[in-house]
């Protein structure tokens, strides 16, 4: 199993090596409360892509406590890059790992070949009853982010499976993660990014509204969005193809250089 030390705490990350040389390589970044479990096969073994998805410190097998801000996070994913020996790689990032992957791109832009931004936003403040839910009644809370992540289609096993990982993530990690993201705010700041984008929403998002996604669209220069149709929050788990078919779609325009800035 693949471990890199990162800030001196054991990280964990699934790997799948399938990549053609040059190309760079695709890091998923799950969101809050999630692992790399929260990717779906198709993506972690996109094929003909080495595919690297990180479990964030505190979350699913890696050590630490987890981390307050999303500035905290994104040294963490910088840090794995360096310790992978990465110069670059596109960053794939679901809900506050899109945050994550947003502020990565503005921040150490050299590092950042292209950006896939998955039920996430420029701007993701939480609700009160999540934020104080958290401390006060940890599982109900856990159940009202789970009913609110999933489109009322997703198959009922797949939604007991997602609650369950929410449900393992110790409570303050869970807090720290909605801490951050209530924090994160670069809608003023999207026209800085130079990576191309592809943004992908689905249409009944509850937590991050198909609105952000078409926010970004819109701010960011070289951004291209795809709708999934009836998709929750957890698009990528309740449609894995057809998520799995845009990010596929992305990347060989990136590599045929197609998406370079105009
Ligand atoms: N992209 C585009 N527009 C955004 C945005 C984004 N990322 N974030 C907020 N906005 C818009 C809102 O739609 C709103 O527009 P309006 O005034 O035309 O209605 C405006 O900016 C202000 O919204 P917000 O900053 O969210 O403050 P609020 O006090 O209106 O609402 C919440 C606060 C928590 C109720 C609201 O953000 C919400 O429902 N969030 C989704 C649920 C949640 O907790 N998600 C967790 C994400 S990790």
């Amino acid at each position: 199993m693949p471990y890199a030390t990162i800030h001196g705490r054991s990280l964990f990350y699934a790997l799948h090596q399938e990549g053609e040389p040059g190309h760079p390589p695709l890091m998923l970044v799950h969101g809050a409360g999630g692992s790399h479990l929260h990717w779906p096969a198709q993506l972690r073994r996109l094929p003909g892509r080495t595919v690297y998805a990180l479990d964030l410190p505190g979350h699913g097998r890696s050590e630490g406590e987890g981390e307050r801000s999303i500035a905290s996070y994104a040294e963490v994913l910088e840090a794995l890059l360096d310790a992978l020996a990465l110069p670059q790689a596109v960053i794939g990032g679901h809900s506050m790992g899109g945050a994550i992957a947003l502020h990565l791109a503005l921040t150490r832009p050299e590092r950042v070949a292209g950006l896939v931004l998955i039920g996430t936003g420029a701007r993701l403040r939480v609700l009160p009853a999540i934020l104080e839910g958290i401390q006060t009644d940890f599982l109900a809370t856990v159940d009202l982010i789970t009913r609110m992540a999933w489109s009322p289609d997703a198959p009922k096993p797949l939604v007991q499976r997602g609650g369950e990982i929410t449900a393992q993530t110790p409570p303050t990690v869970l807090l720290g993660d909605f801490t951050a993201c209530n924090a994160f705010d670069v809608m003023d700041r999207l026209d800085q990014i130079q990576a191309p984008t592809l943004v992908v929403g689905g249409t009944a998002d509850r937590l991050t509204p198909l609105k952000y996604a078409r926010y970004l669209e819109a701010h960011i220069p070289n951004a291209r969005l795809v709708t999934i149709e009836g998709g929750g929050h957890m698009m990528m788990l309740e449609q894995p193809q057809a998520v799995a078919q845009a990010v596929a779609d992305f990347l060989a325009g990136l590599d045929a250089g197609e998406l370079a800035p105009s």
